[in-house]
């Protein structure tokens, strides 16, 4: 049996007549007949009554009639999968920090897939620390993260050091009386950290940052991310250090502060299988490069890149 019996066949079934049926397939009528008088005799049953005007279904024949549609389907399926899979010739999976959304990430992805249209991109919400292991594991590509994990396994390219600024809530004092605030400042605030998990994450980054120069916050409060940090704020919680790119995030019940000391900086750090050459990961990486150019975002030069 061939599918191009099933075809005939369906079409007879559905239009119930033999001339319509040879109309819609474009053929003639006694190939047509022929035909499925040849698939009941390779079935050896019998599909539809003898006789019947308009053409009728045996049992049999409405068995058969909804296998064949499924197998036509499935086959019109494999068609379109197949010739998809033909033009897909790469495909790469990015895993990303929240933050990193609020930098150049997005347009970073829609760059690539304009200029990579047969790459099949996907993209994945995973921290810093679970990007190393799904870069292990073969789940990701690409990793764009904050902290400098160290892995034998694993190859760092820090892009930029993005500098830090305060989130307040909007009216706060200190952001009224401040248009520059050092950390000694808010350490009477209770400080909105995140990510609560997985540790280390940036909430370490920023802790550290105060623990480095003897401060210690009065209270800390451990977030999930960084969006219930910023809402807490604007709820007047308390304050969060964020990386600057949050800035393009204009909510108008939250003021930003700048940080008065330039080494307060959070890295963004693109991780790669130790190993993996492939000409995806040098694309994208020089895609990044040439966006800090055209936008004059101050970066790390290439030529230091990797650790
Ligand atoms: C950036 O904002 O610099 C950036 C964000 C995500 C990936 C790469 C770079």
């Amino acid at each position: 049996m061939e599918l191009r019996h099933l075809r005939y066949f369906v079409a007879v079934a559905e239009e119930r007549n033999f001339t319509r049926a040879a109309q819609r397939l474009h053929i003639a009528q006694p190939p047509l007949s022929r035909q499925i008088q040849q698939l009941e005799e390779i079935l050896g049953v019998q599909l539809f009554e003898r006789n019947s005007r308009p053409l009728k279904l045996t049992e049999t024949g409405k068995f058969f009639y909804a296998h064949a549609v499924q197998l036509l389907a499935q086959t019109s399926e494999l068609e379109s999968m197949t010739r998809r899979v033909g033009n897909i010739e790469r495909s790469m999976s990015v895993g990303f920090v929240a933050s990193t959304l609020y930098g150049l990430l997005p347009k970073i992805i829609r760059r690539f897939r304009d200029e990579n249209p047969t790459v099949e991109l996907s993209l994945h919400e995973l921290s810093t620390m679970d990007q190393m292991r799904a870069l292990k594991d073969g789940r990701i590509d690409v990793g764009f993260g904050r902290l400098r994990l160290e892995d034998a396994n694993i190859r760092r390219v820090v892009l930029r050091e993005e500098k830090m600024i305060v989130a307040f809530p909007v009216g706060h004092p200190l952001a009224l009386s401040k248009p520059v605030c050092a950390l000694r400042d808010v350490i009477n605030e209770t400080l909105i950290v995140y990510p609560k998990t997985p540790r280390p994450s940036y909430a370490d980054q920023v802790l550290a940052a105060f623990k480095d120069r003897g401060l210690e916050p009065r209270k800390v409060y451990e977030v999930r991310e960084i969006q219930i940090a910023l809402g807490l704020v604007a709820a007047g919680e308390g304050i969060s250090i964020v990386p600057s790119s949050v800035y393009g995030l204009k909510r108008d019940d939250v003021s930003y502060r700048e940080l008065d000391d330039p080494t307060l900086v959070s890295p963004i750090i693109m991780s790669m299988r130790a190993m993996d050459e492939s000409r995806d990961i040098r694309e994208m990486l020089e895609l990044i490069y040439r966006l800090y150019d055209e936008a004059q975002i101050p970066h790390v030069a290439p030529a230091e890149k990797g650790q």
